[in-house]
């Protein structure tokens, strides 16, 4: 099972702060953002990972990261998006790095408090398709920023991109696996209204195949890019339960 963190775009709901650097080399607590879902994949045994990013700061990544040594890691791949085409564009990128494997994919936003490993696992012996991780999210006000699942009899039927109505109290989580068919669905993708290939348009295309798995995150989960008040949110909240006195280290 290959990895793949994705730290490129804009970041613009994150200005001024972003406009000289990238989002995920921002401080969250004690470590720079992208630490979290490096650690969230290695935590689950997924030692194999690219780091898709872009922009004027890249170079920063190889800086920061160097071979993934603070992760336990020997190697580190990295892939460069020329411009911000969205999250299923900047996944296409990793196609000869992931080959005929599988992948997880997550969001360099995304901080996650849960071990992933049994959906992981899960995944590993799903015969085929896709799986994705949901959060169910109390307040509405967030749905609307972020991809919904339409249910019916317990089945994903629809994602739904930050709906006005949300269909359902649950988050589409920024943590995706997916077989090696994803990359000939990016190929079919037409850019959004916003120019991005989205990613909830791979996500349809496998609920279209009755291939699409999920599970539901118990613990804690902040997409830290939502908005500067999210990205406060979710800084408070590692603060908070993850200093583990100092060292500031994620279970
Ligand atoms: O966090 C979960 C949400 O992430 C999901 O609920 C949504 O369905 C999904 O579309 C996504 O929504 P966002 O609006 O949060 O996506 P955003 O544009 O902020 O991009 C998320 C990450 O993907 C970000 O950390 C950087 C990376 N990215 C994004 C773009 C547009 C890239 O690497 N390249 C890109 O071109």
């Amino acid at each position: 099972m290959k990895g793949v963190v994705l730290a490129g775009g804009l970041g613009t709901r994150l200005y001024p702060l972003t406009r000289i650097t990238n989002k995920h080399l921002l401080p969250l607590y004690n470590k720079p953002m992208i630490f979290y879902p490096i650690r969230t994949l290695v935590r689950a045994g997924i030692t194999d990972i690219m780091v898709v990013t872009g922009g004027h700061n890249a170079g920063d990544f190889l800086r920061l990261l160097g071979n993934g040594r603070d992760f336990g890691l020997t190697r580190l791949h990295y892939a460069y998006q020329e411009r911000e085409g969205g999250i299923a564009e900047a996944l296409g990128l990793t196609e000869d790095f992931v080959g005929s494997d599988r992948c997880v994919l997550i969001l360099g936003d995304n901080i996650v408090e849960d071990d992933i490993s049994e959906f992981v696992d899960r995944y590993a012996r799903q015969p085929r398709g896709a799986r994705i991780l949901l959060k169910e999210m109390p307040e509405r006000s967030h749905l609307m920023h972020l991809g919904v699942p339409a249910f019916e009899n317990g089945r994903i039927v629809r994602i739904e991109e930050k709906p006005a109505e949300p269909k359902s109290p649950y988050a589409v989580t920024g943590i995706y696996m997916y077989d090696s068919d994803v990359f000939g669905i990016v190929r079919t993708l037409e850019p959004s209204r916003r120019g991005e290939l989205e990613i909830t348009d791979v996500n349809n295309e496998y609920i279209a195949r009755r291939s699409m798995e999920y599970d539901v995150l118990p613990g804690f989960w902040g997409d830290a890019g939502e908005s500067i008040d999210q990205y406060m949110a979710v800084m408070q909240y590692v603060a908070a339960h993850w200093s583990n006195g100092g060292s500031g280290e994620q279970p």
